[in-house]
């Protein structure tokens, strides 16, 4: 008897060709063709703590379930808070829908079974893992399930979603909101706070992961401020860390 794992229960995400080719996508690269996206904005590279989040309470309030899993609790108010920096530099984004997006982006990890986010979400390739598509989709779910109560309408609520769907394993960005809830997603990992829970969590040293950052995670960036603030966390860390040092 076979162990398969079971069917996923939506439709096959489109292949990496597929979304390149998506209308959405070559729009956004027209639009934005210079890489990483130049601001003309004062851009704040310091440390996060010294800028939190503020407001959107009901929000919070209504996903607090959601913030127990997978530090959440930490993560969520975390990348607000640099989405609040990345909005400052691209004013033209759409301020509230970054922000919305972002605090619910990873909700959907508390409605996955939890034993298999060390064991796929961690390992092997584990931005193909199974258990990656499971979070997004649970998140819209959840987006679906709390903003129209706090009175968002129905257009927001459907370009939430669309963001939330595929922020961790849709290789490109459809829109500038878009890519401005990537940066931020990735900016929290080069603050001490964010290299002290992946490091944990992927089992790895703190002078392995910073050389990590700097080699897979920079280049990854789509806009130039959230290249700014990721140099900027990335120097403040490795000399708090001593990972020149401790390696
Ligand atoms: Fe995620
Ligand atoms: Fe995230």
């Amino acid at each position: 008897m076979t162990n398969n794992p079971p069917a996923p229960a939506w439709a096959p995400a489109p292949t990496a060709e597929e979304q390149r080719a998506d209308p959405r996508a070559i729009g956004f690269a027209q639009r934005y063709p210079a890489r990483p996206i130049p601001t003309e904005h004062e851009v704040d590279t310091g440390p996060i703590c010294l800028t939190p989040a503020s407001g959107l309470d009901e929000l919070w309030r209504s996903i607090v379930p959601e913030t127990r899993t997978r530090a959440n609790d930490l993560h969520l108010p975390m990348v607000v808070a640099y989405a609040e920096r990345l909005c400052a530099a691209y004013p033209q984004a759409d301020r509230e829908l970054v922000l919305v997006a972002v605090a619910l982006h990873d909700t959907g990890w508390a409605h996955v079974d939890e034993s298999r986010i060390i064991s796929e979400g961690f390992s092997g390739d584990w931005r193909k893992a199974n258990i990656r598509y499971e979070h997004e989709a649970e998140g819209v779910n959840v987006a679906r399930r709390v903003l129209p109560g706090l009175g968002y309408d129905e257009e927001f609520v459907e370009k939430v979603c669309e963001i939330i769907d595929g922020h961790d394993t849709r290789p490109v960005a459809y829109s500038l909101e878009d890519a401005l809830v990537r940066d931020c997603d990735r900016l929290w990992r080069f603050d001490r706070a964010g290299i002290a829970m992946s490091t944990s969590w992927f089992g790895m040293p703190a002078s392995d992961y910073v050389d990590r950052l700097a080699r897979e995670i920079i280049p990854e960036l789509i806009t130039d401020a959230a290249h700014r603030i990721a140099e900027a966390d990335l120097e403040r860390s490795r000399r708090l860390f001593r990972t020149e040092v401790i390696r």
